[in-house]
């Protein structure tokens, strides 16, 4: 049995949880003043939205799902470090919130998406976020160059713009990022080449840019490069492409298509994790690799519209894909195609 003095203490300690909790919130509230006012006037900057309506002066911000898209960090001091900004429909076309730049800097992941009235450039002040890990600014309407500064944030792992109307260069200096494992900045409007630096890359894995307006030869330094997964198609990029084969890379999918390629395919070694291979709609001349028959993982090979010539290979996947996968080439024969001339 518990004592009465006992019973008392609790129901006093009882008491005292609850004025705290529920009347003077402000001395258990977690979320940082300086973030607090931040995300306040990003909200402005967003002309208050509705999509951001639980962002309410009165709450606390690192309070778990309180404030839509916005986390805390857990551990010691409670700092924004999560914002995932999507799906807004803003009734006027506006720039990406500067506060956004300028006063959250324990920021590690950065989630823009799906905002079609979210216009203008990437600030050059977007490197004051050096903390930031992963960066994302999707399926909007960004305009201009990619911000050289991007080069100064050493923790970033990814940059992802795809899906927007971004024009100028691939910046040189990203090689200088130790730890970038993907770079995305599919379908927007950059022109020039790929940079040479890129080969100096060291943990990338990821790169794609396919639907852009880039051309010029593949530098010979990207050979260098152990990608999982490299997407180029859609530009008018041209020479010899074969770099981002090998059979001591971890390689799965390879798309070059529609562009102006031009190299050896008969030459190229395979990695053994390859599951697609798209190189449709360019200049690739030489014969099929045997090899291809030895990959347990291909589930899409499309060669059409080439300049390949000599028989399919027969075995492994390779009878499975049909005959619009390897059409339109100089003199490509045997199955799915018609038998070549004996
Ligand atoms: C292969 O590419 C050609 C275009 O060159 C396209 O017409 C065909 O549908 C593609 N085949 C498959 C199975 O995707």
């Amino acid at each position: 049995m518990i004592s009465s003095t006992m019973q008392h203490l609790l129901l006093l300690l009882l008491i005292f949880l609850t004025t705290q909790h529920f009347i003077i919130p402000s001395l258990s509230e977690k979320c940082n003043p300086q973030d607090k006012k931040a995300l306040l006037q990003i909200k402005k900057e967003l002309g208050n939205p509705t999509e951001l309506s639980s962002w309410n002066p009165t709450t606390d911000c690192c309070e778990h799902r309180k404030w839509a898209g916005v986390f805390c960090t857990e551990t010691g001091t409670y700092r924004v470090d999560n914002l995932d900004l999507s799906d807004f429909n803003l009734p006027k076309p506006l720039p990406i919130p500067p506060s956004i730049f300028t006063n959250l800097p324990y920021l590690s992941f950065l989630y823009i998406s799906r905002i079609p009235n979210l216009v203008g450039p990437i600030p050059p002040s977007i490197s004051n976020l050096a903390k930031l890990k992963y960066l994302y600014i999707i399926h909007s309407s960004i305009s201009g160059e990619i911000p050289n500064t991007l080069s100064h944030i050493k923790t970033l792992l990814t940059i992802d713009f795809s899906h927007n109307k971004l024009t100028g260069p691939l910046p040189e200096s990203l090689s200088s990022l130790p730890n970038l494992l993907g770079i995305s900045f599919d379908d927007n409007q950059l022109t020039g080449t790929i940079p040479e630096s890129y080969g100096s890359f060291s943990k990338l894995t990821s790169f794609t840019l396919s639907t852009n307006r880039l051309s010029g030869k593949i530098p010979a330094s990207l050979a260098k490069l152990n990608l999982a997964f490299v997407d180029l198609s859609q530009n008018t990029l041209e020479g010899d492409a074969s770099v981002f084969f090998g059979s001591k890379k971890s390689t799965q999918k390879i798309w070059l298509d529609r562009n102006l390629f031009s190299f050896n395919i008969g030459k190229v070694g395979l990695s053994k994790n390859l599951e697609a291979i798209d190189l449709r709609n360019n200049k690739i001349y030489g014969t099929l690799p045997k090899g291809l028959t030895k990959l347990k993982y291909l589930s899409k090979l499309n060669v059409s519209n080439n300049d390949l010539c000599g028989e399919i290979p027969v075995g492994g996947k390779l009878q499975r894909f049909d005959e619009s996968c390897y059409a339109h080439n100089r003199c490509l024969c045997g199955s799915p195609l018609r038998a070549c001339k004996a």
